[in-house]
């Protein structure tokens, strides 16, 4: 590394070129060589050879089963996991089955459902996203699984993104952290880690089609770190991205599949796709794609023509299954030294569930210390809202997992709070609607559970009446796979997302209490009678049907029946939650349906009102400063509802940070304005911030956020003291005291923020995290705390000379409780 004063690349923006070594576009930070591939101009990679054992596998092996490594195929003994690569049972190879996810293996058999990713993150606990990755990975082995399609690191960029919930956070060095000690964990266990999305896939909106644009800076400092992280981890396989990355579909893209991740990283594990992200045959192959998922319409077939014809060299294949099975012999799975599987743990997923929930549990606002609940306040409780009975466990999509069981907070709560406590429940916001009252529709017909038999078409053709004019939102219930159609006065009110289907239809608003698929539509109804038509299909195993209803009406005596209880109580815990999956964005920052309206009602009616947000990422909150307290606990996981009870009754210090600054409004985020920055313009988005991502962004742009990223409440307080700031090979080592100055034992996330450094004269941030430590103190005890900041850490990338450069000089150091909080400032010189 070197100090250095440069032009920023405009390379990337201009879509880069791709086709040529990635040294000659300046992704190469090592030597060529070092890293064990090469490049050459034509972009035909030179592999070393692997062991004799995978030599002698690969001289063997026919064609035909070479390309077997190179894609994925039907199951014949399926579990339910997303992947299969059959193995070759001639010679001793045994498949690969891959199952997502992030949040527990995703199977049709019942799993740890743990919480989410980014409540994960929240702990800023390295340790536990290890422990994490150890439960995840025992059980992968358990369900029969070899590969994990976790973790994923992408950043969180956009406040809007439909998986912000199965990623980590906004801030590299944290993602980097987590993601690092999360491979180890899986992969201790035997089972191979994949990290996914690569590269840039930080958004759901046209994430097939969306061609991001980046520069070189922004890529290392940003996205990239996180990947790199993993692979120094030695995660077993990448999962490349849906999106294109400069103009150029992630999943042929030779800068980043090779140049980035061979050549500068040395990665030496295998590429797979997203699923049915391949786009090409020779392109990809040559660009450093390993295996097409989940099937082979580019590596199957065509591409053993492309061998025949000469248009691709058999070397290419060799490679690609040398990085296969290199792997496989790694984990053990080609000499039977592969640990035998383990039965599975639910116990001890369930502890590792409950403390994770617990750890990262955000406490965001607490009035007069409304919270824990002590008293007359943890004697008379309303709850309320539709997710404080149901279990709200995990969001949609490929992170979805079966739990072993679930409950919700209320019956949670109910336990907690003991016997001699008053513990009301009111709905408040109706999900699932209520049954059509009689004659609304005529003909009269079964809505509460009309059975279509299997292979018949059931169809009504009729009228629904509506008594007064009003707002309907129009609910069907069904089972199987094929969605009913439903015309009222003419137009479809449940058409299919074009090109999903009803696989990413949502996580758990969409689906029923017995499991019945849940679709709602609104419309306005004018006084009088409006045709209705209906065709429900019993296809293979028959059709459950319901048409239920909500209305101003029942909507109206649903917040009224809130308020009532909510008046008759000490203090309400109020569930609000936002249901967010795999394959959309959500469009606004706001609550969804009308709980809004609710908390406004709720509060007004008793203001120790606590809010118990299980949303996917940041809200919009008009209602604050109403509310007594606000506890942010995103998807929890199987044991979501004893870790939000037990932090609400004050059993464990609320141990949460935010990863990702939350917005004052849909307005005043680092997105906002700009369609070319999200969600893209014909096609294009470019991530014209830079490396102002989340609250560098807020920092760079004088913008208060409505809460900074770290911050997260104790019931207890602390209090930092004496900084030292010393220089340490090339890098600063931070000392100071934390001292816990409350009643309670407590948690807190000491945060250290470096300013910029005076020699460089790239684009640097105001403040960027450099380090944190997570402790737990009694009251009254101190601990002097140490974080090294490496010199990696205080580096940036210069695109001159495409590698990190120490950003030398005297730098400013903060320790904080947040971005917005600092409480000690000083200076260090990092010298080389
Ligand atoms: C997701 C991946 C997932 C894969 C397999 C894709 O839709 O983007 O994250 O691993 O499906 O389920």
């Amino acid at each position: 590394m070197s100090d250095t004063v440069s032009r920023r690349s405009a390379l990337w923006l201009l879509g880069g070129a791709v086709t040529v070594a990635a040294a000659a576009t300046g992704w190469s930070a090592r030597p060529a060589g070092a890293t064990g591939t090469r490049a050459t101009a034509t972009g035909t990679a030179v592999a070393p050879a692997a062991s004799p054992r995978v030599e002698s596998l690969i001289r063997r092996l026919t064609l035909d089963e070479k390309l077997t490594f190179l894609h994925g195929a039907d199951d014949p003994h399926s579990l339910g996991q997303a992947g299969y690569v059959p193995g070759v049972p001639r010679l001793g190879i045994p498949p690969l089955r891959l199952a997502d996810g992030p949040a527990g293996v995703r199977v049709t058999k019942h799993a740890t459902a743990l919480p989410a990713p980014v409540l994960l993150a929240s702990a800023f606990d390295p340790a536990l996203a290890r422990e994490y990755g150890e439960v995840i990975g025992r059980e992968g082995r358990a369900l029969g699984q070899d590969v994990l399609l976790s973790p994923m690191v992408n950043l969180i960029r956009t406040p809007y993104a439909g998986r912000n919930f199965e990623t980590f956070s906004e801030d590299p060095l944290l993602s980097a952290d987590l993601v690092a000690e999360e491979v180890s964990g899986i992969q201790a266990q035997g089972l191979i880690a994949t990290v996914k999305h690569f590269a840039l896939n930080n958004q759901e909106k046209d994430r097939m089609s969306i061609d991001v644009r980046a520069d070189e800076q922004t890529r290392h400092e940003a996205e990239l770190r996180g990947f790199e992280a993993a692979v120094a981890a030695r995660a077993g396989a990448v999962m490349g991205a849906y999106n294109k990355v400069g103009g150029v579909f992630a999943c042929e893209n030779a800068d980043l599949l090779t140049g980035v991740l061979r050549e500068a990283w040395g990665f030496d594990g295998w590429v797979m796709t997203d699923w049915f992200a391949a786009h090409s045959t020779v392109a990809s192959l040559r660009a450093g794609l390993d295996m097409e998922m989940p099937n082979g319409t580019y590596f199957g077939a065509a591409l053993k023509e492309a061998v025949g014809d000469g248009s691709v060299p058999q070397a290419l294949v060799d490679r690609s299954v040398r990085r296969v099975l290199t792997v496989m012999e790694r984990f053990g799975l080609l000499d039977g030294s592969a640990p035998a599987r383990p039965d599975r743990d639910p116990a001890a997923g369930a502890r590792t569930a409950l403390k994770v929930a617990k750890a990262g549990a955000t406490l965001l606002r607490n009035e007069r210390r409304a919270l824990p609940l002590t008293g007359a306040a943890a004697r008379s409780i309303a709850v309320i809202g539709p997710t404080g009975s149901l279990p709200f466990v995990s969001g949609g999509g490929s992170a979805h997992v079966v739990p072993d069981h679930a409950a919700g907070p209320l019956d949670a709560i109910r336990e907690r709070a003991g016997k001699g406590a008053r513990v009301r429940y009111a709905l408040g916001e109706d999900l699932f609607g209520r049954a059509l009252p009689a004659g609304a529709v005529s003909p009269g017909a079964d809505f509460e559970g009309q059975r279509v038999a299997a292979g018949a078409t059931w169809t009504y053709d009729g009228t629904l009446t509506a008594a007064e004019a009003d707002e309907w939102t129009l609910v069907i219930h069904y089972s199987g796979r094929e969605r009913p159609v439903v015309l009222l006065d003419g137009t479809e009110l449940f058409p299919l997302a074009p090109g999903y289907g009803e696989y990413f239809a949502g996580g758990l608003v969409s689906a029923a209490p017995d499991g019945l698929a849940v679709r709602r539509a609104t419309v306005r109804l004018a006084t009088g009678p409006h045709t209705l038509k209906i065709t429900a299909k019993g296809g293979a195993d028959g059709q459950v049907f319901r048409l239920r209803r909500i209305t101003g009406a029942t909507r109206a005596a649903d917040v009224a029946e809130a308020v009532r209880v909510a008046r008759a109580a000490e203090s309400v815990v109020l569930f609000a939650y936002e249901d967010a999956t795999e394959g959309a964005d959500r469009t606004t920052l706001a609550l969804p349906g009308h709980q809004n309206a609710l908390i406004d009602a709720v509060t007004a009616a008793n203001s120790r009102t606590a809010v118990v947000l299980n949303t996917s990422s940041s809200t919009t909150m008009p209602w604050l400063e109403r509310t007594a307290a606000v506890l942010q606990m995103y998807y929890p996981g199987q044991e979501g509802a004893a870790a939000t009870a037990a932090v609400l009754f004050g059993d464990c210090d609320p141990g949460g940070r935010l990863t990702q600054s939350f917005p004052v409004s849909d307005e005043r985020h680092p997105m906002a304005g700009d369609p070319r920055r999200y969600p893209g313009v014909d096609g294009v988005e470019e991530y014209s911030e830079g490396i102002h991502l989340g609250y560098r962004w807020y920092d760079q742009e004088s913008v208060a956020p409505l809460f900074p990223f770290g911050h997260g409440l104790s019931y207890t307080s602390f209090g930092y003291d004496d900084l030292s700031v010393r220089a340490e090979h090339g890098g600063l080592s931070v000392s100071f005291t934390v001292r816990n100055t409350g009643r309670r034992t407590g948690t807190t996330v000491a945060q250290v923020y470096v300013g910029r450094s005076p020699h460089l004269r790239l684009d640097q941030a105001e403040r960027a995290l450099a380090g944190y430590r997570r402790l737990e103190l009694p009251p009254g005890g101190a601990r002097r705390v140490t974080v090294t900041l490496p010199a990696r850490t205080l580096s940036s990338w210069d695109p001159a000379r495409h590698d990190w450069v120490l950003g030398t000089g005297r730098r400013r150091v903060e320790v904080g409780a947040s971005a917005r909080d600092i409480r000690l400032t000083g200076h260090g010189e990092v010298r080389r």
